[in-house]
């Protein structure tokens, strides 16, 4: 049709889960692929020269050697803590009070909001990120700045007010009743509004109270279509004070399970020191563990155990956990869960890292039908990218004799200068490199 677009380059598609499957039965490459996008959709893939022939009115734009992949999916993030990234010498608690707290305090106002919401995204996008799920802070207008901002953008993205009503400065305290009552509302305002879905978020057991807790549990049961998302067993004294404040609790989940936030479509970040009973919790509920790897080594956190993980059924995603985290950039967000796997004793293979930073978040998400993947009938929201991107890489990329030592010196060695093109919903983002598309 008149308004088809051919899409020509190096095509990285999953067919299977590359955990549970031989690498090669996993993963579709095309040296020479193209994708048809009609409609915001893919509405074809396959060689550039059978979809040249197929779809002769299209518009060509031809990448040459660049790889072609889905947009990568950030799944867990904190857009408000963009200002403070790489704020140095503090562990998980001290970290939050010295830095990340005074910090979105800032969020009251929401000029302050509109203004971090737009270099969130200009940042996200230039390293290729296109969809993420978003702690906002407890502000109402931060909520507002983030959707309005990916709306602006035609972006497939979840996020949510941040509850706390205790442990937290004044200034960024709620209550049970308010947060309750502001997330309902705005899950009114934003949820299932185009491509926006609404996160439930109570911040993290230690700034809630039971009743907040409560609150939260009700809310998710009454909008029971919309993800929640939090944190779960990240530092040691993070444990600690969370048997201290909950006595009765079996473990640091079993606060969220009595308050009925355990279940399909939550999202638990971090999850590195658990019990053997929170993960058989955690697998037979459904719920989703996210990797944050720059931030586990950044704030001091410990060792994700993915292959363990993993090969008990896990859903895991992959995320930056930007400001705790290190990087904007989930190529370093991929090297980082690299190096923690080899730590660990597992080298995680690149189609692995690739896969947890698509279709892996995307399962997270619960959004694997329609973005993650190259495939027909995906939205069409892709990364284009250079595998010789900088004289570093370029030298060792020459040296490749396979498709994944190709791609992995980008892996390790690449940033957002390994970003040719961005594509949402079927069209090319203005301000990347696919400008020029
Ligand atoms: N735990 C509670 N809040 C936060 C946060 O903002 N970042 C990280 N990394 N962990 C948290
Ligand atoms: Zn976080």
């Amino acid at each position: 049709m008149e308004n088809d677009i051919l899409i020509l380059g190096q095509t990285l598609a999953f067919r299977d889960d590359p955990f549970a499957t031989d690498i090669d039965a996993a993963v579709r490459i095309q040296s020479r692929g193209g994708l048809v996008l009609r409609d915001g959709k893919i509405a074809a893939t396959g060689t550039g020269q059978d979809l040249r022939a197929a779809y002769p009115d299209a518009r060509v734009i031809d990448y040459g050697d660049a790889l072609i992949s889905a947009g990568f999916i950030d799944a867990h993030v904190h857009y408000p803590q963009t200002g403070i990234i790489a704020s140095w010498g503090k562990q998980l608690i001290d970290w939050l009070n010295t830095y990340t707290f005074p910090e979105e305090t800032r969020f009251a106002d929401p000029a302050v909001a509109a203004e971090v919401a737009r270099t969130y995204f200009d940042l996200a996008l230039a390293n290729g990120t296109t969809s993420m799920c978003s702690f906002c802070t407890i502000h109402p207008g931060s909520v507002d700045a983030f959707f309005a901002e990916a709306a602006r953008r035609n972006m497939r993205v979840a996020g949510g007010k941040t509850c706390m009503d205790r442990n937290a400065p004044a200034g960024l305290r709620d209550t049970a009743q308010s947060a309750h009552d502001d997330s309902q509302t705005l899950i009114g305002r934003w949820h299932g509004k185009g491509r926006l879905s609404y996160a439930i978020t109570p911040r993290f057991a230690p700034t809630s109270s039971p009743e907040q807790l409560e609150a939260m549990g009700a809310l998710w049961q009454q909008n029971s279509d919309c993800l929640m998302q939090t944190h779960l067993s990240e530092q040691l004294p993070e444990i600690s004070w969370v048997h201290e404040l909950f006595p009765e609790a079996r473990d640091y989940l079993d606060v969220y399970e009595k308050f009925g936030l355990l279940g399909q479509g939550a999202l638990f970040g971090h999850a590195i020191h658990l019990t053997d009973r929170e993960k058989a919790r955690l697998v037979e509920s459904n719920a989703a563990l996210i990797h944050c790897p720059t931030s586990n080594t950044f704030i001091g956190s410990g060792l994700f155990d993915m292959a363990g993980l993993k090969a008990a059924g896990h859903r895991i995603g992959l995320a930056t956990d930007t400001g705790g985290g290190s990087s904007f950039s989930m190529l370093h967000t991929m090297a980082a869960a690299y190096e923690i796997g080899q730590l660990r004793g597992t080298a995680l293979h690149p189609a692995q890292l690739w896969w947890l930073a698509t279709v892996g978040s995307a399962r997270a998400m619960r959004v694997e039908g329609r973005i993650g993947n190259l495939a027909v009938g995906m939205e069409a929201d892709l990364v284009v990218l250079d595998l010789a991107s900088t004289p570093a890489i370029a030298q060792r990329h020459a040296r490749a004799e396979t498709f994944w030592e190709a791609l992995f010196p980008t892996i390790m060695l690449g940033d957002d200068r390994a970003i040719s093109s961005v594509w949402i919903n079927g069209a090319p983002v203005p301000d990347s490199g696919a400008r020029n598309a």
